[in-house]
């Protein structure tokens, strides 16, 4: 019964235009029902707390009742999130997915003629939806690497006194993670061709080389499993060396692992460089203080402003027009295969900070005015 005045009510608004959203066309909301449903992966990595505040406030601006669910990175608990925004009649998902498990509830919402977007993750080995919208993750992994590139002066580095990197890569279950790592190797691969940087530790020279990329592969972005990787690789691989480098692919990791560093003699006067990704506020506090090396800068909150704007344009059967978002094209488009077809891939910026330029994020408005106040 539910279920059948659910699609009544569905109908109704796709006939009329009722769920018109914005200004002051709120004749969906008056209805009462939920019109978009966000589901986000976790909270242990800071940035998703603020992705579903921002989707939600950017929601409701333009006129639409929204809710944010996160799921402590467990699919199945996200799944049965997604089943009860369906219930309440959702029209749009917004979705940051775990891992691949989220199919068959993507599967429901397009059968139930709900549009999906996957937000800044890939739902992977799914045909059932069209649009994704992220950064270029590529770039993410790219900037990482360069700022470990200037900071080791790798142009000048010889054979006879090669630099000591080692690598983290991030969740195996995240589409996110492999552009990340290709990215950076894109930037040190020709170093360790040439014997001036080495590699300590497992050594995947992409994310093809499946054994050796699950070695340095962080499930789940775990905090914990990247400090307990880093501090055996410290009492054994990378015994007998000083690291001066170590790619972490995000900021929870890269603090992780400079956690273990500190906690090494031989690393108290001088850690190695570190990057990350994402420029949490701990993470820009760590730079200002000289420890993280640098963060790629993400501005969520345009990417929230840019899935509400797809959403509407979806709903309204309008083409999208998303200030500051190129349509993934050439071999970008890989960011938009899901391994069954390619979607819709709309992609933003990404920008790499390091202490020299800690007020751009700053500048962008992206922390609370106190935090913002500590990082002057
Ligand atoms: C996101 C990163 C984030 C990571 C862990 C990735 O999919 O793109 O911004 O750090 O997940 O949550």
């Amino acid at each position: 019964m539910k279920k059948i005045l659910v699609v009544l009510v569905a109908l109704c608004a796709i006939g009329s235009f009722a769920f018109a959203g914005g200004g002051s066309q709120k004749s969906g909301a008056a209805s009462g029902g939920l019109q978009v449903g966000i589901a986000m992966p976790e909270t242990h990595v800071q940035r998703w707390v603020k992705d579903g505040n921002s989707l939600k406030a950017e929601a409701e601006k333009r006129g639409y009742k929204a809710e944010a669910q996160w799921a402590d990175a467990d699919q199945a608990k996200q799944n049965t999130q997604i089943q009860s925004f369906l219930t309440q009649g959702a029209k749009v998902l917004v979705v940051g997915c775990i891992n691949e498990g989220v199919g068959s509830v993507v599967t429901e919402a397009a059968r139930d003629k709900v549009a999906v977007i996957a937000y800044d993750r890939i739902i992977p080995n799914s045909d059932q939806y069209d649009y994704f919208l992220t950064f270029n993750n590529f770039k993410v992994g790219v900037l990482q690497a360069q700022s470990i590139e200037t900071a080791l002066n790798l142009a000048t580095a010889t054979a006879a006194a090669p630099k000591y990197i080692t690598l983290f890569a991030g969740s195996p279950t995240d589409g996110n993670a492999f552009f990340f790592f290709d990215g950076a190797m894109s930037i040190l691969n020709p170093y360790i061709d040439k014997g001036v940087l080495k590699v300590v530790g497992p050594y995947p020279k992409t994310s093809k080389d499946t054994s050796a990329f699950q070695q340095i592969a962080t499930e789940n972005w775990s905090a914990p499993i990247a400090k307990t990787r880093m501090e055996n690789l410290l009492n054994n691989d990378a015994r007998d060396v000083t690291l001066d480098a170590v790619l972490a692919p995000n900021d929870t990791l890269g603090r992780a692992i400079i956690e273990a560093c500190k906690a090494d003699a031989k690393y108290r006067a001088k850690l190695p460089v570190v990057s990350g990704q994402d420029a949490e506020f701990d993470s820009a506090i760590s730079i200002k203080n000289g420890e993280q090396y640098s963060t790629v800068f993400k501005d969520t909150a345009k990417l929230a402003e840019a899935a509400i704007l797809l959403a509407d344009a979806i709903v309204k059967g309008q083409t999208p027009n998303i200030p500051g978002a190129v349509l993934a094209s050439g071999d970008l488009r890989e960011i938009g295969n899901t391994g069954k077809k390619y979607v819709n891939t709309y992609l933003l910026d990404p920008i790499l900070v390091t202490k020299s330029n800690i007020n751009v994020p700053v500048d962008a408005g992206f922390y609370e005015a106190a935090q913002a106040a500590q990082l002057k």
